[in-house]
């Protein structure tokens, strides 16, 4: 009989004291630990809120583990078919452990267990099998096809813009809005310090300069006051990026680039659905691009769109994505351009998928309000931003973790793989990786980012996430602070 190694960190003796099963307990966040004899037969099994009434009802630390034990609980041969195994687990029996035909622990089953909980998965499950399989059988699978300019036109529809081009990711998006509208070297850009490195890598390939900006504390997206302190004569453009689903201060950025003369590019690669006052993200700048990688609120597997206030700089754009080339003489060349061009599979994923657009947006924001309600009783949990202008889309439930509460952000991020729930840290600052160091102007700082970026966790946030997935994320943060109070009163 094969032990599963895991086992060994959920087992003590019963000769143990109470103080070595909370530090066991501490260590495999589990909430738990089985109690062994001196033959290594099962005997009972210890929690931490066993341990917990146990010191209310006066026993110590320096009692012994078989005087807080129960002594009935629920245990299987290893041998048990699995769905039968699951179908035990509850929230009364968090952990079932596994023995063998001497009694002896060699596994244990938990609801995470045998089902990780993702930060992402995608929910494929409308038209998109259909769509595609036409593209298929009919031989329209590359970048010509009814479904990229139905795509472009139905997305261009939903967020209230006239002018949208389909491309081959949210990267080449960005790279695609800064050409078209004409930046370039000698430019300056500015961008947040906080977001995921494609927003300034876009601006890098242009070859204009970026400039990294401060993030606000209370949205955590670009901070108008750090923007204002860094324009200079060579500043062309300013780029929000609406972070893990919240809208940026548009009113205050806007009247920044109208008393500068700037042009506005939108990252809202992460906000899809998003609202700024009632009015979608994406649709007060010069042009604003979006992402439909597999983890973004809709996908198309790889994908991303551009949308354009002018007609002529989009006309631009859609040369440009092929290859430069004229529109009206086949094979001239007016530009050097490239191949950024959308798939007609890709796009008729994306038109499935927008047909669901509010569905997902609306589940999304039933599981913020699930966590938000379950996490408000932690105080060193600061839940994710919503200010009342707001109408956050939740595309990554992202908290921020006092790193004086009693636990880390990267030991809860540890801590909570153990019990099956995978988590993302947030973004590292921009300043801090190499190839943007140089863009460090004298004496900035970015204290706000850094906070963020060193305490920020993202929770599991598909649309597919269940009620019971959800209870038990909350319930493992829970057990987790639990277990580290009873701990720190040691
Ligand atoms: C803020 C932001 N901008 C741009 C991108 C780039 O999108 P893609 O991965 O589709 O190239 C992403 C996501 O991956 C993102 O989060």
């Amino acid at each position: 009989m094969s032990h599963s190694p895991e086992i060994q960190e959920l087992l003590i003796t019963s000769e143990k004291t109470v103080k070595e099963a909370l530090k066991i307990i501490d260590t495999n966040a589990q909430g738990t630990c089985f109690v062994v004899d001196a033959s290594g037969k099962l005997i009972g099994v210890v929690t931490d809120g066993d341990i917990r009434r146990a010191l209310i009802e006066g026993k110590s630390l320096d009692s012994r583990v078989k005087d807080v034990m129960q002594t009935k609980f629920t245990a299987l041969p290893v041998t048990t078919p699995i769905d039968q195994i699951q179908s035990k687990i509850s929230e009364r029996i968090r952990h079932i452990p596994l023995v063998d035909e001497n009694n002896i622990p060699v596994d244990y089953a938990s609801f995470t267990r045998a089902h990780r909980i993702p930060v992402m998965t995608p929910l494929l499950s409308g038209n998109e099998l259909k769509y595609v399989t036409e593209c298929i059988t009919t031989g329209w699978i590359s970048s010509q096809g009814a479904y990229v300019k139905k795509f472009e036109q139905l997305f261009a529809e939903y967020s209230d813009m006239k002018f949208g081009v389909a491309v081959s990711n949210g990267t080449v998006a960005i790279h695609l809005a800064l050409v078209a509208l004409g930046i370039g070297e000698g430019d300056e850009v500015i961008v947040p310090d906080l977001t995921f490195a494609a927003s300034i890598n876009g601006v890098i390939y242009t070859g204009a300069t970026p400039v990294m900006a401060d993030i606000d504390p209370e949205t955590w997206t670009l901070s108008p006051a750090a923007v204002e302190k860094l324009i200079t004569s060579k500043t062309k453009a300013i780029m929000p990026v609406h972070i893990y689903g919240h809208p940026c201060h548009m009113d205050e950025l806007m009247a920044i680039a109208k008393k500068h003369n700037l042009l506005v590019i939108e990252d809202c690669a992460e906000a899809l659905g998003a609202l700024y006052k009632g009015q979608h993200v994406g649709t007060f700048g010069d042009a604003a691009t979006f992402s439909f990688f597999g983890n973004k609120t809709i996908t198309t597997g790889e994908g991303g769109m551009v949308l354009f206030k002018d007609e002529t700089v989009c006309n631009k754009a859609m040369v440009l994505r092929d290859h430069g080339m004229s529109k009206s003489k086949r094979y001239w060349h007016d530009f050097v351009g490239y191949n950024y061009r959308m798939t007609n599979i890709q796009a008729a994923i994306g038109c499935a998928q927008l047909e669901r657009l509010d569905e997902f947006v609306n589940a999304k924001r039933g599981m913020a309000a699930v966590f938000n309600s379950g996490l408000s009783q932690h105080k060193a949990i600061t839940l994710p931003p919503e200010k009342d202008w707001a109408f956050n889309g939740y595309w990554l439930y992202t908290c921020i973790i006092d790193p004086n509460g009693g636990v880390s952000r990267d030991e809860l991020i540890e801590k909570l793989m153990k019990n099956g729930v995978e988590t993302r840290p947030v973004f590292y600052p921009l300043h801090e990786m190499p190839p943007y160091v140089q863009y460090i102007k004298q004496g900035q700082t970015f204290p706000v980012t850094n906070h963020v970026s060193r305490n920020g966790i993202s929770l599991p946030s598909s649309v597919t996430i269940s009620a019971e997935e959800q209870n038990s994320i909350l319930n493992s943060v829970s057990a987790i602070y639990n277990t580290r109070k009873l701990n720190v009163n040691v």
